[in-house]
C-alpha cells in the first residue's frame, strides 16, 4: 500500500506540473483526489490492514493528500497568472499610435440664414411657431379662401394622401396662419418656418421640397405701411442698407391687396445679362423673387372668428432657399440640398 501511495503521489505531481491549462489540471484533480479517484480507492482498502498498520498508513495517506492539494493550488495560481498575461498581451493597446482626427462640422448654410431671419423678427417682437407638415386640405386651401378647382389644388401639383383629397403634404406654410388665428386672439405677431412640398421638377431654381417662412401680424390699425416696414427692415438687415428691393402687385386668394417682393439680382446687378449672355441666376429678369405678401383677407379673418371691422393684419411667405441663395451668393438651388461637404464647408 505504501508503494501504491508513492506511485500515485509521483504520477499526480508529474501530471499536475505538465498540465497546460486549468481544464487539464482539473482533470488530474478529479482522477486522483475525486470521490471516485485513485487516492480515495486506496483509502477504502484501509479496512483490510492490521490495527497497528492502519494509523501509520492513515498518516502517510493524509500527507500525500495534503501535498497533492498544495501542489494543485500552486499550479492553479501559476496557470491563472499565465492565462491573464496571455489575455493582456492579446488585448494590448498601443497608446502611442496617433489618434483619428475628428472633424468638427458646422450648421448648414441655410440654417444659418434661417437663424439670421428669425433673430431679426424676434427683435421686432415676433414669436416663433410651428405647424404640421401633413396637413388637412381645409387648412392648406379652403380656409385660406382657395376655392375648389383652384389650379394649386390640382393633383399634378400637390402630394395627396387619399382619394378624397382631404389630407396632403402642405404646399405652403400659410395654413399655420389659420392654426394660429383659431387659437389666439389679436394682437398676433408670429413667424413660422418649415418645409413645404410641391410636385415640381428639380432644376436650378425648383425642388419638390423647399422651405418657407410664414409671417403673420394681426392687430387694430395694421396697414400695408406696416407690412412694407417689416419686410424692408428684414431685407436691409440681411442684405445690407444698399440692397435694392421692389414691391410688385400680385394676387393671392388669402390676402387683399397682395404683392410680391423681389431683390435686384446679385449676379448681374439687375442688368439681366453678363458679357452679352442671359444671366443664369435671374434668367435675364434682373430681379429675384423672394416672397409673397399682402393684407390678410377679411374672409380669412372672419373664418377664424376675428372681427374684420375691428382688426386687420398682414401676412408674408418667404422662400428660404431664394433668400439663402441671395445671402450666400450661390446661383444653383441644388447645391443647397446636395450636402456636398466641399460646398458646405465654404460657409
Ligand atoms: N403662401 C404663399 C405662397 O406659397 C406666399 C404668401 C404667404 C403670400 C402669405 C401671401 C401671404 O406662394
Amino acid at each position: 500500500m505504501r508503494e501504491q501511495l508513492e506511485q500515485i503521489r509521483l504520477q499526480a505531481l508529474a501530471e499536475m506540473q505538465e498540465a497546460a491549462d486549468i481544464v487539464a489540471l482539473d482533470a488530474v484533480r478529479v482522477r486522483v483526489l475525486g470521490k471516485k479517484g485513485e487516492l480515495t480507492a486506496v483509502l477504502k482498502q484501509m479496512g483490510k490492514l492490521s490495527a497497528e498498520e492502519r494509523p501509520v498508513m492513515g498518516q502517510v495517506a493524509n500527507a500525500v493528500r495534503a501535498e497533492l492539494e498544495t501542489k494543485l493550488e500552486e499550479r492553479k495560481t501559476e496557470l491563472e497568472a499565465a492565462a491573464l498575461l496571455e489575455q493582456l498581451a492579446l488585448e494590448a493597446v498601443d497608446v502611442t499610435v496617433p489618434g483619428k482626427e475628428v472633424r468638427m462640422g458646422h450648421q448648414h448654410p441655410m440654417n444659418k440664414v434661417l437663424q439670421e431671419v428669425k433673430e431679426i423678427f424676434i427683435g421686432m417682437g415676433y414669436q416663433i411657431v410651428d405647424g404640421p407638415e401633413i396637413e388637412e386640405a381645409s387648412y392648406n386651401f379652403t380656409r385660406l379662401n382657395i376655392e375648389e378647382g383652384h389650379p394649386s389644388r390640382d393633383r399634378s401639383d400637390t402630394f395627396y394622401f387619399n382619394d378624397d383629397d382631404s389630407v396632403l403634404l402642405r404646399t405652403q406654410t400659410s395654413p399655420i396662419q389659420i392654426r394660429v388665428m383659431e387659437n389666439q386672439k389679436p394682437p398676433i405677431r408670429i413667424l413660422a418656418p418649415g418645409r413645404v412640398f410641391r410636385k415640381d421638377e428639380a432644376d436650378a431654381t425648383h425642388s419638390p421640397m423647399f422651405h418657407q417662412i410664414e409671417g403673420l401680424v394681426v392687430d387694430e390699425g395694421i396697414t400695408m405701411g406696416d407690412l412694407k416696414g417689416a419686410l424692408e427692415t428684414m431685407i436691409k438687415r440681411l442684405y445690407g442698407e444698399d440692397a435694392v428691393v421692389r414691391f410688385r402687385p400680385h394676387h393671392f386668394p388669402f390676402t387683399e391687396p397682395s404683392c410680391e417682393v423681389d431683390m435686384q439680382c446679385f449676379k448681374c446687378g439687375g442688368k439681366g445679362e453678363i458679357d452679352g449672355q442671359v444671366c443664369p441666376t435671374c434668367h435675364g429678369e434682373g430681379w429675384i423673387e423672394l416672397l409673397g405678401a399682402g393684407m390678410v383677407h377679411p374672409k380669412v379673418l372672419e373664418g377664424c372668428g376675428i372681427d374684420s371691422t375691428k382688426y386687420s393684419g398682414f401676412a408674408f411667405g418667404i422662400g428660404l432657399e431664394r433668400m439663402a441663395m441671395g445671402r450666400l451668393k450661390i446661383n444653383d438651388l441644388r447645391l443647397i440640398f446636395e450636402n456636398d461637404v466641399r460646398f458646405l464647408s465654404q460657409f
